[in-house]
């Protein structure tokens, strides 16, 4: 069912000072930075060759990574983005077997413009798992 690690995502309270790490301390290829406001954050992808980092920073009230960085103060891992063909096909099979996905279960627009769902940290080894549609 999985296919690639879309990308892997790194909430932190300021977007522009952890750019600046993965710039100037690690070499990396940036995008710009993007506000997404119907998402609650900002976000800058460090792009690399086989998968991209996602770096999320809250944008306005009520941002879903705002608890997050109230529990992790430096910033931390958020979720991994895994692809797969075929979204509903994988939803209703975790479902079947017993996993939670986040929210009603319908795939939201995510970040990239394609069908995206989470699933519950609890079910999957203690990581928020996000699902992309390839
Ligand atoms: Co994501």
């Amino acid at each position: 069912m999985l296919g690639k690690l879309n990308h892997v995502a790194i909430a932190v309270r300021d977007i522009d000072q952890a750019s600046a790490v993965y710039r100037e301390m690690l070499g990396a290829k940036l995008s710009a930075k993007v506000a997404q406001p119907e998402h609650g954050v900002s976000t800058v992808f460090v792009e690399l060759p086989n998968t991209k980092i996602e770096l999320l920073q809250p944008l306005g009230d009520g941002s879903p990574i705002e608890k997050f960085l109230q529990r992790n103060p430096g910033g931390g891992v958020h979720h991994i983005c895994y692809e797969v063909d075929d979204i509903v096909a994988a939803r209703d099979r975790l479902i079947a077997k017993g996993a939670r996905v986040l929210g009603d279960g319908t795939p939201k627009i995510g970040a990239h413009g394609k069908p995206v769902l989470f699933l519950h940290p609890k079910d999957f080894c203690g990581t928020l798992v996000e699902l992309e549609q390839a």
